[in-house]
C-alpha cells in the first residue's frame, strides 16, 4: 500500500481494516495455522502472573488497537481480571462491530468488556487510570510509535505494566529460518490472503510492515526513552513473534 502522506496513514489504515473485518478473524486462523490463539493466550498467562504478583484481582486494563476482540474477550475470561474491565479501543469501527458481536455470544459471567474507536496516540482517558495496558499486533500499524507509547505510558497508573505482541523480524537471527519465512509470507500468506479477500495490497502492507518493524533490542530501548522500566522479551516461534513487557 502506498503511503501518501503521513497524516493519511491512520485514515488509510483504518479504511484498510474496516475492509478487512468480515474475514479478519479467519484469515488470522488460517495464516498463523491457529498458532496466534496461543500467542494471545501467552500474552494473558504473562498478565495473569503479573496480576498475581501485584495482588491485583480487580483490574481495568485498556486493550489498545483491540480490532475483533479476541485479546479483550481473552483478558475478560481470565481470572487476572476476576470482576474488573477491559476498555477495547481501535480506529476502525467495522473491527469493533465483530469483537461486540462476539462479546454478546460470550456471555461473560462478570468482567466486562467497554467498546471505544479511538486513536492509540490520541487516547481519551485520564492519567493513571489502567493497571495494565495490551496491543496485540497493533504497535506496527501506529503513525507516531513514540507518540502512542508514551500515550500508554500516561494512562497507566504506577506499577502499570505494558504487554505488546508483535511480528519481530528482526529477532529472527538463523539465515534458514528467515529465508523460509519470507518464502512463506511471500509464496503462501500473501497469495492465500489475496484469495480469500480479494485484496492484495492490504496484505502487502502487512507483510512490509512486518519487516519494517524495529524488533527486539531497539523495541525495548524505545520502551526504556519512554520511562518503562522491568523490561522484558520473550519470544516465541524462531523470534518472529515476542512479547515485550515494561513496568510504569
Ligand atoms: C492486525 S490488527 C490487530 C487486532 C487485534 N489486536 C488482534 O490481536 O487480532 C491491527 C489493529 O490496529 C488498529 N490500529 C491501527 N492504527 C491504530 C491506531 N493509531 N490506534 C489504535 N489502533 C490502531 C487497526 O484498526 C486494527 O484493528
Amino acid at each position: 500500500m502506498h503511503m501518501k502522506s503521513k497524516e493519511h496513514k491512520l485514515a488509510t489504515i483504518t479504511k484498510m481494516f474496516n475492509d478487512l473485518a468480515p474475514k479478519y478473524d479467519l484469515l488470522n486462523r488460517i495464516l498463523s495455522m491457529r498458532m496466534d490463539v496461543w500467542w494471545r493466550r501467552r500474552l494473558v498467562s504473562l498478565l495473569e502472573k503479573q496480576a498475581r504478583e501485584q495482588g491485583q484481582g480487580v483490574m481495568r486494563v485498556l486493550d489498545v488497537a483491540a480490532g475483533t476482540g479476541d485479546l479483550s474477550l481473552m483478558i475478560a475470561r481470565s481470572h487476572a481480571l476476576e470482576s474488573g474491565e477491559v476498555v477495547a479501543i481501535d480506529p476502525a469501527k467495522e473491527m469493533l462491530a465483530i469483537a461486540k458481536i462476539k462479546y454478546k455470544r460470550a456471555k461473560l459471567p462478570t468482567a466486562k468488556i467497554t467498546f471505544q474507536e479511538g486513536n492509540a496516540e490520541l487516547l481519551p482517558f485520564e492519567a493513571g487510570c489502567f493497571g495494565a495496558a495490551t496491543v496485540a499486533f497493533g504497535v506496527r500499524n501506529f503513525e507516531d510509535l513514540e507518540g502512542a507509547i508514551t500515550e500508554i505510558y500516561r494512562v497507566l497508573s504506577k506499577g502499570g505494566t505494558l504487554f505488546v505482541l508483535e511480528f519481530s523480524w528482526g529477532n529472527v537471527h538463523n539465515l534458514l529460518t528467515r529465508k523460509l519465512l519470507r518464502f512463506y509470507f511471500q509464496r503462501v500468506m500473501l497469495p492465500v490472503s489475496e484469495f480469500f479477500s480479494g485484496q492484495k495490497s492490504s496484505y502487502s502492507y502487512l507483510a512490509n510492515s512486518i519487516f519494517e518493524f524495529p524488533a527486539g533490542e531497539r523495541f525495548l530501548h524505545l520502551l526504556g526513552k519512554r520511562g518503562f522500566g522491568k523490561l522484558e522479551e520473550h519470544k516465541m516461534c524462531w523470534g518472529l513473534v515476542t512479547i515485550y513487557i515494561g513496568v510504569k
